[in-house]
C-alpha cells in the first residue's frame, strides 16, 4: 500500500536530519560542526571533539576543564562487569566480548536510562564514552590472561587507555607522549562519520525508545563486519598476505577479477569519490609513529606500493576507489603493539561517542519517528493451506 522507493543499502535515502556532520565525498571533506577533521586532528584532542559532537561547540577553557572532569569520573566500570569477561572464553573475538559487556551496561544503570530525561541522556552519553576504554582494555587483558587495570583519573584519555592496555602491577609503566598524541588522534579521525551502517544501526535501534546502551551494542555488532569497521582487521590480515612488493600485481589483479570476491580492504567507500581525508592523516601519523619507535615494517612498505599501484590501475580510478580511514590505521596499531583482533574495538572506542551523539540527536528532534523501512514483496501472493497428509 502506497509508494515508496526502492533503495537497497540505502545509497540514495536520507534516514534524518542532522548538524553534526558534513562529508562532500567527491572532493574528499570531511567536517565536524564546521571544522575540518584535519584542522581538529592537529590542533584539537579526543575529549575536546566529544564536546564539540555533543554540545555543538568546542569548550572554552573552563567547560574544556568541567568536561573532562565530568567524563573522567565514569571512567570505571561496576565490579559485577568483572564476571561477564570470566564467562567468555580466553581465546573469543575481542568484538564479540564488546557486544556482550556493551550490551550488559544496560542492566547496570538504571539511574539513567530515561531517555525522556535530558540530563540523563548526557550521563549515558558520558558514561558510555568514559568506560568504553575501560571495557575495551578489559577485553584485551582478559584474552593475555592478565590483571584488569584501573583507569588512572590523572591521565588523559588516550594516555589512560595505553596504561590499561599495557600497564601490569609488576613494573612502572610510562606512556609514551608521542603514542599517546598518535592514539589520540587516531581517535578524533574515528570520532563520528555521519549515517554510516553503524551508527544508522544506532539510530535505528533507538528510534523504537530502547535503552540507549543496548543500542551502542547494536552499532559494535554492525561495526565489526569486514566491510565497515571490521576493514581495519582485515587490511593488516590481507598486507601480511601480500607479504612482500612483489606480489601486489597479483591480488591488485584478483581484486579487478569480477569472479572473485576479493576485494582490496581498506579501499573504497560509499560516499568518498576521491581520496578520505581520515586517510591522510592517518598515513602521517604512521610514519611518526613508526619513526618514534624506530620500527622499519615492510608491511607500510607493501601498502604504499599497493596504494600507488592501485592509484595508476585503470580499474581503481574509473570505479574512484581511494585509500579510506583503514588503510594505514593496522600499521600504526601493530607498531604499537596492539594485537590484529583488537583494531576494530579501536574504531568502536571512538565511535560511540558518534553513535550516542547522533543518538541524542535523534531522542531531541521532534520529528523523529520510529525507523520503519518498507520492502517490495517478492513471495508468493497467496495460496490455500494445505493439511501435512496432502504436501
Ligand atoms: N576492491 C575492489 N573493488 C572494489 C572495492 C575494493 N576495495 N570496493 C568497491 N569495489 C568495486 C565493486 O566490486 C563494484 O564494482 P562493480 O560496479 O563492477 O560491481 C564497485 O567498486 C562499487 O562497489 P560497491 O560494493 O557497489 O560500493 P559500496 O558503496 O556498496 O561499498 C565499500 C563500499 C566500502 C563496502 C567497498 O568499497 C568495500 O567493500 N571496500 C573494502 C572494505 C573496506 O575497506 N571497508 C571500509 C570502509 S571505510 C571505514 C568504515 O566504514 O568502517
Amino acid at each position: 500500500t502506497g509508494f515508496f522507493t526502492y533503495d537497497p543499502g540505502f545509497t540514495s535515502t536520507g534516514s534524518c536530519q542532522s548538524e553534526l556532520t558534513y562529508i562532500d565525498g567527491d572532493v574528499g571533506i570531511l567536517r565536524h560542526r564546521g571544522y575540518a577533521i584535519d584542522d581538529l586532528a592537529e590542533n584539537s584532542d579526543f575529549l575536546e571533539v566529544c564536546h564539540l559532537l555533543l554540545y555543538g561547540e568546542l569548550p572554552n577553557a573552563t567547560q574544556k576543564a568541567q568536561f573532562e572532569n565530568d567524563i573522567t569520573m565514569h571512567t570505571m566500570v561496576h565490579e559485577q562487569m568483572r564476571n561477564f569477561y570470566n564467562g567468555f572464553r580466553r581465546d573469543a573475538h575481542p568484538m564479540a566480548i564488546m557486544c556482550g559487556v556493551v550490551g550488559a551496561m544496560s542492566a547496570f544503570y538504571h539511574d539513567s536510562t530515561d531517555i525522556n530525561d535530558p540530563q540523563q541522556r548526557l550521563i549515558s552519553a558520558y558514561r558510555l564514552i568514559a568506560k568504553m576504554p575501560t571495557i575495551a582494555a578489559m577485553a584485551y587483558k582478559y584474552s593475555i590472561g592478565q590483571p584488569f587495570r584501573y583507569p588512572n583519573n590523572k591521565l588523559g584519555f588516550a594516555e589512560n587507555f595505553l596504561q590499561m592496555m599495557f600497564g601490569n602491577p609488576c613494573e612502572e609503566y610510562e606512556v609514551n607522549p608521542v603514542l599517546a598524541k598518535a592514539m589520540d588522534r587516531i581517535l578524533i579521525l574515528h570520532a563520528d562519520h555521519e549515517q554510516n551502517a553503524s551508527t544508522s544501526t544506532v539510530r535505528l535501534a533507538g528510534s523504537s525508545g530502547a535503552n540507549p546502551f543496548a543500542c551502542i551494542a547494536a552499532g559494535i555488532a554492525s561495526l565489526w563486519g569486514p566491510a565497515h569497521g571490521g576493514a581495519n582487521e582485515a587490511v593488516l590480515v590481507m598486507l601480511n598476505e601480500i607479504g612482500d612488493v612483489k606480489n601486489i600485481p597479483e591480488f591488485v589483479a584478483k581484486a579487478k577479477d569480477k569472479n572473485d570476491p576479493f576485494r582490496l580492504m581498506g579501499f573504497g567507500h560509499r560516499v568518498y569519490k576521491n581520496y578520505d581525508p581520515r586517510a591522510k592523516v592517518m598515513q602521517e601519523t604512521c610514519h611518526e609513529v613508526l619513526k618514534e619507535l624506530n620500527i622499519k615494517d615492510p608491511l607500510l612498505d607493501v601498502a604504499q606500493e599497493l596504494e600507488r599501484i592501485a592509484r595508476e590501475d585503470e580499474y581503481f580510478i574509473e570505479k574512484k576507489l581511494y585509500p579510506n580511514v583503514d588503510f594505514y590505521s593496522g600499521i600504526i596499531f601493530k607498531a604499537m603493539g596492539i594485537p590484529v583482533s583488537m583494531f576494530t574495538v579501536l574504531f568502536a572506542v571512538a565511535r560511540t561517542v558518534g553513535w550516542i551523539a547522533q543518538w541524542k540527536e535523534m531522542i531531541e528532534d521532534p520529528s523523529q519517528k520510529i525507523g520503519r523501512p518498507r520492502q517490495l514483496f517478492t513471495g508468493v501472493a497467496e495460496r490455500p493451506f494445505v493439511p501435512v497428509d496432502k504436501r
